[in-house]
């Protein structure tokens, strides 16, 4: 059914799409929203004719108009925002508002750890180098000349994939990757992430960092060693640290030595963070077993070389005086923003 209202207002709209696709102003767009939606405009006065509009033929004709005034609407706003807004008036950019905030985020206390401690040996001529945290049997233990019966071998302590790849449960394995890589001399710190089921609690945690060490070169030896890892702590903690070597063992190390630095809380005289010790255990380290230079093909008539391995958190909870190891992952803002 169509009507004389009907009609018009289609034609309206017909010419409404012409003019608008055509405008290239704010003011050609208003022209014609005046022109049929505004107080005098065609739609309202043909609304006033709806009284003449036989009953039978209103709904539909009352249906017309707000079909009209929508897609007149709808045209009206594509026009403008074809022009973009920078016609759009009204839109003024406050050139004087103070600019807004951006919320930079922080290093995680290991990050910044990590990123310290490769800046010191870096220093000292050691490049970084990286292995997967998942990675063989074969690297994490036999060729670091770790005994079948070895306990750390167990399943409760390590994670196994059964398929002869595990998730890493040192750093060390990056020793056998960069040796089988290349020949000597080798000069390398390796920081990344390593596995073990313990049971977390304040010191214990499924995950957890180490960062690596590993020289190879020609006449070797344990002042070498020593020098290094004083040097290191020097930087770390402060001038006024000393370190003191304990024998130790380790399967890929012989001798094998655990590196304690003097406690940078009470200086040596014993408190509660050293447990009255006055030193503080902070590293593994040895010299390089004859039998894992084997395993990686290098002679060790040859060639000499010292390694060792420390606990990231270890130093960040020194550092930041954190004492509970569970804080660095518990991703909360309030925590973490308290370091640089
Ligand atoms: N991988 C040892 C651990 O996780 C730490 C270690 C000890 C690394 C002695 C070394 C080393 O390179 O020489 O307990």
């Amino acid at each position: 059914m169509s009507n004389e209202i009907i009609d018009k207002l289609s034609s309206a709209l017909k010419s409404a799409e012409g003019k608008l696709s055509s405008a290239s102003s704010e003011s050609d767009i208003e022209s014609v929203r005046i022109e049929l939606l505004g107080r005098n405009g065609l739609v309202p006065a043909l609304s006033k004719d709806m009284k003449n509009v036989p009953p039978e033929q209103r709904a539909e004709t009352g249906r017309a108009f707000n079909e009209a005034k929508e897609k007149l609407q709808k045209l009206l706003d594509e026009a403008k925002e074809r022009l973009g807004p920078s016609s759009v008036s009204g839109a003024i950019t406050d050139v004087t508002e103070p600019g807004r905030r951006w919320k930079i985020g922080k290093k995680h206390p290991i990050t910044l750890v990590i990123d310290d401690c490769v800046a010191i040996f870096r220093r000292m001529g050691f490049i970084v180098a990286e292995g997967p945290e998942i990675d063989t049997v074969y690297n994490n233990f036999d060729a670091l000349n770790t005994a079948s019966d070895h306990p750390s071998r167990d399943p409760q302590d390590t994670f196994y994939f059964g398929d002869g790849r595990l998730l890493r449960t040192q750093t060390s394995p990056v020793q056998i990757r960069v040796m089988k890589s290349q020949e000597p001399p080798v000069r390398i710190v390796a920081p990344g992430r390593c596995f073990r089921r313990d049971t977390p609690d304040a010191t214990h945690s499924m995950n957890f960092h180490q960062i690596e060490g590993l020289y190879i070169d020609k006449g070797v030896s344990m002042a070498d060693l020593k020098s290094i890892l004083l040097a290191f702590g020097r930087e770390f903690f402060g001038p006024g640290v000393g370190i003191r070597l304990r024998p130790h063992f380790f399967p890929f190390t012989e001798p094998s030595v655990e590196c304690d630095f003097s406690c940078v809380m009470c200086g040596g005289k014993g408190c509660r963070v050293c447990k009255n010790s006055g030193w503080l255990e902070i590293s593994g380290a040895g010299m390089v077993d004859p039998n894992v230079m084997k395993a990686v093909g290098y002679d060790p008539e040859i060639w000499s070389g010292y390694a060792f391995g420390m606990g990231i958190e270890r130093l960040a909870m020194i550092r930041y005086r954190i004492n509970d190891i569970r804080l660095l992952y518990d991703n909360d803002k309030r925590f973490l923003s308290q370091f640089n």
